[in-house]
């Protein structure tokens, strides 16, 4: 479509300004619209595509918001040099071939920096407390203690509170999946279900194919239980390599595979529904189950929720984990689980590790995700996050050596930098210290200490000076290892 023909029908499940600008970003990302190039005047738009002026002025300010645009003064609206365009992304990865031991203490103290309130955290993947519905979710907490005065204090047995994970089943079939509620387990967040997961799946000394780099606490979760891990070369945006999967496969090396499927942690990958399928049928194939994680699944800037790889499981062989952790509190620590054929031993794992999950939070997410205020709230922290990125990735053109590569995820609030060859991610971590930031250094994601010149930064923090501070910072040391 071009921007002299009206707009199309309203699709139903989006806001038209929401389409509006998503459709103006695909003339940018075309080159219909390029660099420097002035946008149609609000009036002008307003008649060709047939949408009010107060539609077209929600979509510009969200293209703005999303650093794509910028208004000059008696001008208009000019589409803005972007990062996507400015910065080179990062390679595929090529770690070594070889199941390795697991040691990670290291991604442990990383994370114990949330903890002072004086560091700006731009090391683990926190949201902000700002952008998060804490009012509405304590006032839900009240009613549910009031209401349910005993039950709450009641002892229960999985797969746990059955209100949430009626909640969860009807979430999930937007991802593609139609499971039932007694398919779920509810946890104590994602880690605990990948944790249950693999546990599940797994004895000590077996392998795990896991993504390179991938989401540390998973490493964490490999090591405390004694399995190797087997890191596959993986591409920024497409994912995992399918013929190094199938390689590892074929020698009979693996024991399961462990990823994330949606905006991945670190490198913000979202495979594509082919992609995600073939993976599901490559493992089925050799009866390997598949231990997904999809915390970030709900939090994708464009279009509709990227589908669940478990939308592809036949044969019960994907385990799903996520949790509310991302999207409403980090702190209830309320997660989920639909562990297909495994689901009578993770029942059995979560009852022996820790009975089931406190009651009054999972009622209180359930209560959340019935009343329909989570898409709104959706709808905004999706939209703050997308620009916190575009910020971010604006800072590390601006401050951080030309050299620097960064990823362009569509979704979920982390960047992965690879940094000039010459710099030292761990040293950089320890002096970013001195001056108040945390980063995360690359070497946290990968069992065998690859990434050396890698670093995540969280985009999870509403953007402020302090931020825009700290990034100068950041370069600033940077430059300094040279
Ligand atoms: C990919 C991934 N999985 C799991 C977790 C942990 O989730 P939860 O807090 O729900 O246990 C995180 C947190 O950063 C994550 O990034």
């Amino acid at each position: 479509m071009q921007l002299t023909q009206p707009f199309p029908n309203h699709a139903p499940g989006q806001n038209l300004y929401e389409q509006v600008a998503d459709r103006i970003q695909s003339l940018i990302a075309e080159g219909t619209l390029q660099v420097g190039d002035r946008l149609p005047s609000v009036r002008k738009l307003h008649e060709q595509w047939s949408i009010s002026i107060s539609t077209v002025l929600e979509a510009y300010r969200l293209l703005e918001d999303r650093g794509l645009i910028a208004a000059r003064p008696q001008s208009g609206y000019y589409v803005k040099q972007s990062f996507l365009k400015a910065t080179n992304e990062p390679q595929p990865s090529a770690p070594p071939q070889k199941p390795r031991h697991v040691d990670n203490s290291l991604g442990f103290r990383v994370i114990c920096t949330i903890r002072d309130s004086q560091t700006i955290k731009l090391g683990a993947a926190v949201p902000s407390m700002e952008l998060l519905p804490l009012n509405a979710l304590n006032r839900l907490m009240g009613q549910i203690l009031r209401q349910n005065a005993t039950l709450a204090h009641a002892y229960d047995v999985p797969p746990g509170c059955e209100p949430l994970r009626h909640e969860v089943a009807r979430r999930l079939m937007d991802a593609g999946c139609s499971i039932s509620p007694d398919q779920i387990v509810t946890t104590n967040g994602t880690f605990e279900s990948v944790y249950l997961a693999l546990k599940a799946t797994t004895q000590p000394g077996d392998t795990v194919a896991i993504e390179s780099p991938t989401y540390y606490g998973l490493l964490e979760a490999l090591e405390i239980l004694h399995l190797k891990a087997l890191e596959l070369p993986t591409h920024p945006r497409d994912g995992l390599s399918l013929c190094h999967l199938e390689a590892a496969l074929q020698k009979k090396r693996i024991a399961a595979c462990a990823l994330v499927s949606n905006f991945s942690n670190p490198l913000g990958t979202c495979m594509s529904d082919s992609k995600k399928q073939q993976v599901v049928e490559l493992l089925t194939q050799y009866e390997v189950p598949l231990i997904e994680d999809d915390i970030y699944g709900d939090l994708y800037f464009e279009g509709s929720r990227p589908k669940a790889m478990k939308s592809f499981d036949r044969a019960g062989l994907v385990l799903y984990c996520s949790s509310s952790s991302k999207t409403l509190s980090p702190g209830f620590r309320v997660g989920w689980t639909a562990p297909g054929r495994y689901q009578a031993k993770v029942e059995q794992l979560k009852w022996i590790i820790n009975q089931t999950t406190a009651i009054a939070p999972q009622l209180t997410i359930a209560a959340f995700l019935s009343n329909g205020g989570y898409d709104r709230h959706l709808r905004q922290l999706r939209r703050a996050y997308q620009s916190q990125m575009a910020r971010m990735a604006q800072a590390i053109h601006d401050y951080f050596p030309p050299e620097t590569r960064v990823t362009r995820p569509n979704g979920g609030h982390v960047l992965w930098l690879e940094l000039p060859t010459h710099c030292n991610a761990l040293q950089l971590y320890e002096t970013a210290l001195q001056h108040h930031i945390s980063i995360a250094p690359g070497q946290i994601f990968s069992p065998s200490n690859s990434y050396e010149n890698c670093c995540r930064l969280n985009c999870g923090l509403p953007w402020s000076d302090e931020i825009d501070r700290a990034m100068q910072t950041l370069g600033r040391l940077i430059a300094q290892q040279a």
